[in-house]
């Protein structure tokens, strides 16, 4: 653990798969602060899980109340927030991490990614076709989005906590 206060929240971004929850999570244990996961959080206000809320009202109802949730953490909370992949990707969602919190791009080869997300199977944009085709083009188009976030950090293969430590070494 380290004593340093951080002053604005640190806010990871990027595709479905890099671990944004997990070395969040870790990430916070290191700082010894507040860990939050945007997602869930979007969960908990919506009473749905992320694919119900997809199926019940569709994506921009997801954006619009994705943008709202991270407005009220980025307000409300000091410590890690992760957010899901597509959040910075929103004009204004972007905005308000870029203003008020550290945003922390965490990168990823597609390969990686294609095997992180098979193992779980909660991410609607993935069920539209091949997952593999569909990371890779997400990775193009919201690479110039997330090349905005203020650090990025490529994710270290093994343990997230790697990953953790070089997040906190980029915002020394
Ligand atoms: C999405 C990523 C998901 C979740 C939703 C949409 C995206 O979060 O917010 O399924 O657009 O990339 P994770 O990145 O945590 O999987």
């Amino acid at each position: 653990q380290v004593s340093r206060r951080i002053d604005r929240p640190i806010v990871l971004v990027g595709l479905m798969g890099v671990g944004k929850s997990t070395v969040g999570r870790k990430l916070a244990t290191l700082l010894n602060c507040d860990f939050v996961d945007a997602d869930e959080e979007i969960e908990v206000a919506a009473q749905r899980s992320i694919p119900e809320i997809f199926a019940d009202f569709g994506e921009a109802y997801f954006r619009d109340g994705e943008r709202r949730v991270i407005a009220r953490l980025l307000d409300a909370h000091s410590g890690v927030i992760a957010t899901g992949g597509g959040a910075f990707v929103n004009d204004e969602t972007r905005a308000l991490i870029l203003e008020r919190g550290i945003g922390v791009w965490i990168d990823c080869d597609v390969d990686t990614l294609v095997e992180r997300t098979s193992r779980k199977d909660n991410r609607p944009l993935l069920k539209q076709g091949d997952p593999k085709q569909i990371l890779t083009r997400l990775l193009e188009e919201r690479r110039p989005y997330y090349a905005q976030a203020q650090i990025r950090v490529m994710s270290e293969d093994g343990p997230h906590i790697n990953t953790a430590i070089k997040i906190l070494e980029a915002i020394d």
